[in-house]
């Protein structure tokens, strides 16, 4: 646990070590896979300060994104300085691979696998030696490395394929969430209060068959959550959670539309307190706003949702994700 870290770690210092770390590592092209994220934005603005020349910045759209979220990742990294972007459309290639794929440790193997073969793709077109990621301590903790056991296997390393020609370099890999944050806020990237996001994106929010029609769901849920959390706690009413997401659970119930039976599927509203993500504590949230947010998820989805839940679990026994 890094509880209390952030009074110890020195942002300046640690950035100064990384940019002669990442000089003396990174002899030839590198590619850096950014996801918009809080880990991945400040390991590729580190590795842009210390080898910004040799670097190649790949965003993958997986399909798995938040609403508006390419659009803000692409004008956030050149915010940052970071000349050479590639966006890789790959939403065709991650509902194929997916196809029929419901097993949660299956789903974050076969995204992880399809992840690390289009930045191989990528490095073929560039010719990069190196892969730079931002993976931080609760990624490889919670991947079983070491002796603890497989809780999940995070995006970035449960998918490494055995055959992986690139050579990983993870300059945050000590780093819990806070110390990260302190560096985002330190480099000045404006990512730094965003909440967390899990590598595989809405993939694990939508549990049962991925379908871009059950993936839209998810993602128009998550950002009505967002909003009307946002909402709330900008006017007092509430205290902001450390994660708030939506998921669509495998479950369909029946329900009422007028006079008609409707068998729909089911929302889950997920809110937590952490202070990394390692333990979490389930937010207690005003009936109101739950009131609200249920009755904008079922109207706005109209035909496709008829009932939401919320989660009153903390982790553990929980995990903070579904999946
Ligand atoms: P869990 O669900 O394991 O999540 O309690 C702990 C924190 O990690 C995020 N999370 C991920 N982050 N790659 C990531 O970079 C992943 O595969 C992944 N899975 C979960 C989760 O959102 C929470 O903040």
């Amino acid at each position: 646990m890094s509880t209390g870290a952030s009074e110890v770690f020195d942002a300046k210092e640690f950035v100064a070590e990384s940019i002669e770390t990442l000089k003396s590592t990174i002899d030839d092209i590198a590619i850096i896979a950014c996801s918009g994220g809080v880990d991945s934005t400040v390991a590729a603005v580190i590795a842009n300060q210390a080898v910004g020349n040799l670097l190649h910045c790949v965003y993958v759209d997986t399909g798995f994104m938040r609403k508006g979220e390419t659009e803000q990742i692409e004008a956030l990294l050149a915010e940052q300085g970071i000349k050479n972007l590639v966006t890789v459309k790959a939403a065709d290639r991650y509902f194929e691979a997916l196809q029929g794929v419901t097993e949660p440790e299956q789903k974050r193997k076969v995204i992880g696998e399809l992840f690390i073969r289009i930045f191989e793709d990528e490095q073929k077109k560039c010719g990069a030696k190196y892969l730079v990621q931002g993976t931080i301590a609760p990624d490889w903790i919670e991947s079983g490395g070491g002796v603890r056991d497989t809780i999940k296997s995070h995006h970035n390393v449960g998918g490494l394929p055995e055959d992986m020609t690139l050579e990983v370099v993870e300059p945050l890999r000590d780093l819990y969430k806070d110390e990260v944050r302190e560096l985002a806020r330190h480099l000045e990237i404006n990512v730094a209060e965003r909440q967390p996001f899990p590598g595989p994106g809405l993939a694990v929010r939508t549990l049962g068959e991925l379908t871009p029609a059950r993936v839209a769901v998810v993602r128009e849920a998550c950002a009505i959550v967002e909003e009307e959390f946002e909402h709330a706690a900008a006017e007092g009413t509430m205290e902001l959670p450390w994660q708030y997401f939506a998921a669509l659970l495998p479950v369909r119930s029946v329900g009422v539309h007028g006079d008609v039976r409707a068998y729909g599927e089911t929302i889950v509203v997920r809110a937590v307190q952490s202070m990394d993500g390692m333990s979490a504590r389930y937010s207690e949230i005003p009936h109101a706003v739950l009131q609200k947010i249920s009755t904008k998820i079922t109207n706005t989805v109209k035909g496709a949702v008829n009932r939401v839940v919320y989660d009153i679990t903390h982790k553990p026994p929980g995990t903070i994700e579904w999946e």
